[in-house]
């Protein structure tokens, strides 16, 4: 008897991660049925999504004249909430950038959808909330973010024995520049990644290492990895995407090139694993040495600050992340320069106070409130 497909939520499925998440859904199409498809304001890109996947649900920003023009095909505008509550997803991708999934995470989770977990700031802003939440309602947060994806494969059949878990860093777009350029660099200089081609918040979050604090905050709640067992290694060609060691000395490494599509369909199909002849499999004589350096700190300032305040607990993490984003977006706009986002960060959660097990809406709060300070700071 052939399997029911499984019902998808896409948040974000005009971006990075949500477009590669579909070229799944395309090379398996039995396999899954698209519900829901959610975006910010790439109506053009949607359109084509809504004419290939017919889903029952659409999600976007658009003017009221953009969306008037949208062949909606039949499909309902609704709020992410109503998205991915809806009895026919069985999971949702996460996706979307920034605190925008955060909500709808936990609404999936109440209501006991699968969670294919993108969207790094919901672990950062929340990891204790929604990591509790998960727990209790028995839901997995299956993430697909390549580093904790590769830790999540490397601990799969082993018990409780890790004693070190070893995340790779590509070390991003200055890895090599000469400290004292990295005060002039250009956004577009900063967007040019050595490795993987994702979204610009991202990638400017790698630059500056805030993205390497987000996984080591990933690793620590997904997988409850005490905080001083997490190490970063800098490995240029991002072909280990991260290791596990285990009491014995034994080392566990995932390897594969560095493309997105392997993370995204392992984590839609576990624990089943499936060969897709699109995927690059890794061949170690083209590839040739795998080298790793220690990482200079002054050269990622922002990554010992996020680390900071994450260890710190309460919304302090929430704060960060709403701030990160902010100041990201600035840089993007040429209004601060490269070396001024961690100083702005730093400078915004001074005035915070902070609030011991926060509750969902004290947490939006925060991370909302660094933001505006953020803005506040630059713009005056
Ligand atoms: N890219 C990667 O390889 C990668 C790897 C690991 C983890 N991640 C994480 O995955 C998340 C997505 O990253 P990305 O690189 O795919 O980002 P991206 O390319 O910038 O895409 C972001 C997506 O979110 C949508 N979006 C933005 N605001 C929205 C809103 N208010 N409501 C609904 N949708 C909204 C965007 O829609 P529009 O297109 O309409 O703007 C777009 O579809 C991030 O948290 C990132 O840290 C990414």
């Amino acid at each position: 008897m052939s399997k029911k497909p499984k019902g998808l939520a896409v948040l974000g499925s005009t971006g990075s991660v949500g477009t590669q998440t579909l070229d799944i859904v395309r090379a398996f199409p039995n396999d899954f049925n698209v519900i829901g498809l959610a975006c910010n304001r790439n109506l053009k890109l949607l359109q084509s999504q809504i004419e290939e996947f017919e889903p029952d649900y659409i999600h976007c920003n658009g003017t009221e004249t953009e969306m008037t023009s949208l062949k909606s095909n039949g499909c309902q505008d609704c709020d992410l909430d109503t998205m991915v509550g809806d009895p026919n997803v069985d999971m949702v991708v996460t996706a979307t950038v920034g605190d925008v999934a955060l909500n709808p995470t936990l609404t999936a989770i109440d209501a006991g959808k699968h969670i294919a977990l993108a969207n790094k700031e919901t672990v950062v802003m929340a990891g204790e909330l929604v990591s509790a939440r998960a727990k209790n309602a028995g839901v997995p947060l299956l993430p697909l973010d390549s580093e904790p994806n590769a830790i999540w494969q490397c601990i799969r059949g082993e018990n409780e024995s890790i004693s070190r878990v070893i995340i790779t860093a590509s070390g991003g777009a200055f890895r090599t520049a000469p400290l004292n350029e990295m005060a002039d660099v250009t956004p577009q200089q900063a967007l040019k990644h050595p490795t993987w081609a994702m979204g610009r918040k991202i990638t400017i979050d790698s630059a500056t290492m805030m993205n390497k604090a987000f996984e080591v905050i990933e690793a620590h709640w997904l997988f409850g990895v005490p905080w001083d067992d997490i190490e970063i290694v800098i490995h240029p060609e991002s072909v280990i995407h991260s290791m596990v060691e285990f009491v014995d000395g034994s080392v566990k490494a995932q390897i594969s090139p560095p493309d997105m599509h392997l993370p995204i369909q392992y984590a839609m199909f576990y624990p089943e694993r499936l060969h897709n002849p699109a995927i690059k499999k890794f061949d170690p004589i083209a590839t040739g040495a795998l080298t790793f350096e220690p990482w200079e700190g002054e050269r990622y300032p922002c990554f010992d600050m996020a680390i900071g305040f994450a260890k710190r607990g309460g919304s302090w993490p929430a704060a960060l992340s709403g701030a990160n984003d902010a100041a990201v977006d600035l840089f993007l706009n040429e209004k601060i320069g490269f070396l001024e986002i961690g100083i702005v960060i730093k400078e915004a959660l001074e005035d915070h106070t902070s609030t011991e097990a926060p509750e969902l809406d004290e947490i939006i709060a925060a991370g909302k409130n660094a933001n505006a300070r953020v803005v506040k700071l630059v713009r005056g």
